[in-house]
Parts: structure tokens; sequence; C-alpha cells
């Protein structure tokens, strides 16, 4: 290369990390993945260092990281706080082993712990107590954060002082946020409207960055840390001093650590690392490497960028670009019908991929994913593909936007909206629905049919024995026995069972229709506010939402289920195949659970405020009005119109005696 053409490219280089320089540190927003983050600034590095009369002061290479932004106010480190050399190759591992060694001269061991993608910080304690926490900055100087780290709960305030307290204490470590708790996060980002999160580490990095701690605190947020930068008042001679002590002091390790002596043992630590990646509630991106012995990293040094001590060796990537062949429509168990990109076969974290959620209809319009784009694509943990984002393609000519079907791809029947979401509303009789839904009603807190898991509910479904949900009632042993898996003894079992289970309390068979949004507990309240199944499908959105837990969307879900045509018929079916039996109380303390009352008049010896207080301590509720859903009407001096429409209704009417002998009755302490 010439050196006009070198001085092109350098500039355009650094134009280029500048910007996501920019994007990833200051608006926790990157637009490349890391891999082609690595790609550029390796370039950079390698023409730098060919032509070294073109490196400039300013380039992206002279600076130890990120950038440091003017929200926060700035906060020098203790120590730098350094990169890590890294790369997926395991010979480059073997050469960094060899390095080591020949500096060290003698016997080297290693500690070897999880690489956890996260942002990482830097926390200060004086005398035993949390001064300072900052973000990596530039690695000189970072933002000081020291509020919003100190809403995150395993941060300690204070060091536990098992071990002598050290006078100063910098350590650093990685601010994660659980997986399980992203994906929370990002379903409430959406159902706000808000734009989610693409991946963990910027949910924790954007949660750290916030100008209202509050906001950090409602963003579940933990730590582990994995160094100490610099310690006075107490001697640490190794890593594994400095891991035992940061234990001791109270902050969180984590438990991968191991420890090894051979490049076999970090290969081997590094494989069954790779596959317990998947089992890990948080995200990791490698192992890391680091020479135990602080003498013999003394030896080594460090340039600028990452000590030579220290080695990140990474897993292949989770995320990675691939094309779009065809956008398909796909309905899960509980109707929702999910566009799901089918693509050219792609390998995300030692997993071949080809199929990527688009989630929602409006995600799809969002991102304006179309056939034929470029996208790029992303696993975490056991979370299904997602496709994060499109790549633009200046010169290419689109295919044309994505529209879901009108009518469902698995039983034709015309689809609905429900939010962002477009839902079969033919709930029992889509075959698309039918398994997943036999299933779920005969699980455990639901009907509880032994020998009716999934993979009976598919061959139920599939050879057409179960057509409707109800079919279940009516199978013979004969039939069964047909059936690949079944022999006499099961055949008959399963129907003992499935005859044996058609009575059931009104709470189970609740939660086994797979209401949206009703669960177990729902499920119960429910059934224990409406008594019947009757009252229950006939309650209107007001005398849902005062049910306890039920708030004006669930309550609209579920009229919506019961008022749609297409349940009607299933439901009416199947009520007519089992016995509804009452829902066992939840406590005995709460003998009125449920039992709904509507006062009306003046009461003498107790107050409208102490009656009410009384229903309610006995687990019942007082309402405002009278309806068909009233138990009792407490009708005192003067009733109102109440009474009136008590009797219409045929709702029992008690008098001020009557209603204390209830609650008497029932052990209220009246
Ligand atoms: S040690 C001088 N240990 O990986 C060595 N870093 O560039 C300092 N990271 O941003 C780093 N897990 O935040 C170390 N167990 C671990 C780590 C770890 C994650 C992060 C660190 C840094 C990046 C490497």
């Amino acid at each position: 290369m010439k050196r006009s053409e070198a001085q092109r490219r350098l500039r355009a280089l650094r134009a280029e990390i500048r910007h996501h320089d920019y994007l990833y540190y200051v608006k926790d927003t990157p637009e490349v993945s890391d891999e082609a983050y690595d790609t550029l600034f390796r370039e950079l590095r390698q023409l730098e260092e060919r032509f070294p009369e073109l490196a400039t002061p300013d380039s992206p290479t002279q600076r130890v990281g990120g950038m440091v932004f003017d929200r926060f106010p700035p906060v020098e480190h203790a120590a730098p706080m350094l990169s890590l050399a890294s790369d997926r190759d395991e010979a480059a591992l073997r050469r960094f082993d060899e390095r080591v060694r020949k500096g060290v001269g003698g016997a080297v061991r290693y500690v070897l712990e999880p690489k956890l993608d996260g942002a990482s910080v830097e926390l200060v304690y004086e005398g035993g107590t949390l001064v300072r926490a900052s973000t990596r900055g530039d690695g000189i100087v970072g933002e000081g954060i020291t509020d919003n780290v100190r809403t995150i709960a395993s941060v300690p305030l204070r060091l536990r002082d098992e071990v002598a307290l050290p006078e100063f204490l910098a350590v650093r470590g990685e601010v994660i946020m659980h997986l399980s708790d992203f994906e929370k996060l990002n379903e409430r980002l959406m159902d706000e409207g808000k734009e989610p999160f693409a991946n963990p580490r910027n949910a924790a990095a954007g949660a750290l960055r916030q100008l209202d701690p509050t906001v950090t605190a409602s963003r579940p947020l933990d730590i582990y840390v994995y160094d100490v930068l610099d310690v006075r008042g107490y001697e640490i001679t190794s890593q594994t001093d400095a891991l035992d002590a940061i234990r001791a002091w109270g902050l969180p390790v984590t438990t991968l650590i191991e420890t090894a002596d051979t490049v076999e043992q970090m290969l081997a630590y590094h494989s069954s690392l790779l596959q317990r990646r998947d089992d890990l509630d948080f995200e990791i991106d490698g192992a890391v490497i680091k020479l135990d012995e602080f003498a013999a990293r003394r030896r080594l040094g460090a340039t600028s960028h990452h000590p030579r001590w220290a080695y990140a060796y990474k897993f292949p990537p989770r995320r990675e670009v691939t094309r779009v062949l065809e956008i398909v429509p796909s309905v899960g168990r509980t109707g929702v019908v999910t566009p799901v990109a089918l693509m050219y076969p792609v390998e995300l974290g030692g997993v071949t991929v080809s199929r990527a959620t688009l989630h929602n209809r409006e995600e799809v319009a969002r991102k304006d994913i179309r056939e034929g784009d470029r996208v790029r694509v992303q696993r975490a943990g056991d979370v299904i593909p997602q496709v994060i984002e499109r790549i633009d393609e200046p010169d290419r000519k689109r295919g044309p936007r994505f529209r879901m079907p009108k009518a469902c791809p698995s039983c034709g029947t015309a689809l609905t909206e429900r939010g962002p979401f477009t839902v079969c509303p033919n709930s029992f009789e889509c075959p698309a629905q039918l398994a997943g839904r036999l299933e779920h009603f005969a699980s455990r807190e639901a009907l509880d049919i032994e020998g009716l898991g999934e993979q009976s509910a598919r061959l139920l479904v599939s050879t057409r024995l179960v057509r409707h949900l109800d079919d279940l009632f009516d199978l013979t042993p004969a039939q069964l026995r047909q059936l690949e898996g079944f022999a006499d003894k099961s055949a008959n079992n399963l129907v003992a069972a499935i005859k044996q289970s058609s009575r059931v309390p009104l709470n189970r068979f609740l939660y086994g229709l797979g209401i949206p949004e009703v669960g177990v507990t729902v499920a119960r309240s429910l059934a224990a506010q409406f008594g019947t199944f009757e009252a229950l499908r006939r309650a209107g959105t007001d005398d849902l939402t005062a049910v306890d837990g039920v708030g004006p969307k669930m309550a609209e879900q579920i009229a919506g289920f019961f008022a749609s045509e297409h349940n009607r018929d299933a439901l009416h079916r199947l009520v007519g195949k089992v016995t509804l039996s009452e829902t066992a109380p939840v406590s005995s303390g709460e003998t009125l659970t449920g039992v709904k009352f509507v006062f009306t008049g003046g009461l003498t010896r107790l107050s409208r405020s102490d009656a009410e207080a009384l229903v309610a301590s006995l687990g019942g509720r007082a309402m405002g009005s009278v309806s068909k859903q009233t138990d009792y009407v407490v009708a005192g001096t003067d009733p109102g119109s109440k009474l009136a429409q008590a009797e219409q209704l045929g709702v029992t009417v008690l008098d001020e005696e009557g209603f204390i002998a209830l609650l008497r009755d029932r052990g209220g302490a009246v």
C-alpha cells in the first residue's frame, strides 16, 4: 500500500471508530458488533505500525478505552482500567502462554474466570465505606456514577470486617443484568411503547448512566467483582489472594472460577464454560486467563491498552449477520401469530440458526425487515434467536413490506389484533393451538391428568382423535391402543385418569383454559369471586376489575375471551363434560373469601367502615352497587334503592342482626 493510500484509509478508519465509540459509550446504542469493531481497530493499529510516521496523538489507538461524557463528574481511576488482549483462536492462546512462560521464566499458575458481558465499573472504599463508583470511561478517567451504583442491592455500602479492612480499596467489577430481568424489562419497555434494549449489556450500561438514580434503582442490576485495582493497608500478592479478600469483604464474586497450570486445562475450562453458557442467567462471552502471582505479573508489564499477563479467550459470537430468505407467520399455543424470519443458516455461539423471531407486527414495521434483507441476528441464553436490526444496503432493490396475513395460516379463521400482537381467536379448534392447549389443560395445576403430556397431546391432535378440547372426555381405551406408545394398561389408565379429572375445582378448570393473562393465582381469585363458571362468563369488565390482581387490561382480555364467538361453543361443550366443584378456601382464616356484600341504609351497632373492615378481614368484599354477583345486601335503617334492586335480582337481604350473626358464624370478631 502506498503512503497516500494509507493516509486516506487511516483517516477513514479513525472517523469510523470514533463514530462507533460515540454510539457505544455515549449513546449506548452500538450499531456494529464487537467483532466488526475489533476488526476495524486491528486494521487501524496494524496500519499505524506499518506507517508509524502517520500515527497521530488523537488516534483511537492512543487511548485506553472509550470516551468520557460530561454529564457525570469525571473521576480519575486508582489505576488505569485496561482492556484485555483477546482472540477466539486456540493457536493465539498457545502463543500467549508461551510468551508468558518465557517472560516469567519458571513455573506459572493461572486463574481462570468467566468473561462477564456487562459494564465495567470501579468501586472505591475508604475505611470500608463505599465512597465512589465510576464507569470505565477512557480507562484513566471515568464518569462518577456513585449514586446510581448505590442502588444496586448487591454492592455493599460497607465492607464486612471478617478479615481486616483495608484503609483504601479500589476494585473493578462488571455490572450485569440477569437475562430473566432483561427480558422482563424489555417487555415492559415495549408495553410502554419505548424502544427495547438490544442486549443485557446495553441495558446495564444504560441503567448506570441515568441522570436520575431512581430510574437506575428500577432496573434490576447485579455486580461481580474480579480485580483489585489498588489497595492500601492490606497485603495482596496474587489473584487468588485478591479474590479471597474480595469475597471476605462481602463483594460478590462468581462461582465459576478455577485455576490452571497448562494450556490443556485452559482449553478444558473454556469448553466447559461454553457448554454451561446457555444455562447461566447472565451473559458471558469467553474465559479470562490471568497470571496468578503479582510478582510474575510485574515482570511482564502492560501496554497502554492491555496487560501482558492476562488474556481473553473468547467464545464464538452470538451475534452475526445473515440474510432473510422468507418471513412466515407462526401460530403459537395461545394463538399469538409471530412473524418468523427464515434465514440463511448462520452460526451463533456454536449453534446453527436458521429461524429468528421478529416478535410482532409492530416490531417488523419498526425495524422495517423485509424478505431478502441483510440482518443482524442474536441469540442470548436459551432465548429464541431474534433479529436485532437491518443492515442498510443502499444499492440493493428491496422487496415489499411484510404484511401479516388476514387469516390464520393454520385454521383460516380471521385474525384479530391485540395491541401489537396478532391473534387467532379460534382458541380451541385451531390445530396450531390445540396440542399446546390440550397439554396445558392436562397439566398439574389444571386438570392434572396423569399420562397426558406434550407427546400424547401432539399424538391425539395429529391423529385427529381430539379435534375439540372436549373430545378428550370421549376417548376410549380402544382408540388409544391404536396410538404409538400405548398398550392395554396405559390406554386404560389414561381413560381412567381423564374420567377422574372431569370432577374439577373451578379455579383449576379456569387456569386450564389458558385464558390470556390468567395464571394460577388469578384463576383462584376469579373462582373465589364469581363462584360459578356461568357467573364469570357473564361478568363485565367492571366486575372483573373488582377482583384482586385484575387490572383493566387483564379484565378486557378475560371478558374478550368469553365473548369470542369461537370460544363460546367450545366452552359450552367443555363445561357440559366436566363437573365443576367449589374452590377450596385459601386459608381457614378467610371464611368469607370472595363473598360480596353491598350495604344500604344506616347501621346502629357498627359504623359502615367497621362493617366493611370486618368483611375484608374475613376475605370478603364490600361493593358499591348491586349486581347478580352480589351475595348479600345488608339493609339498615332507611335503606335506599339498593334494597329494591336486591329483591328484583333475588339477592339475599340481611338486616343488621343477620349480618352480625353471619360474621360471628364465620369467626368474625364482633
Ligand atoms: S480483568 C487488566 N476479568 O472484559 C485486566 N475483565 O476488555 C482487567 N471483563 O472491559 C480486566 N469479565 O470489563 C477482567 N473476569 C474478568 C472480566 C473482565 C469481564 C471485561 C472488562 C473489560 C473487558 C475486556
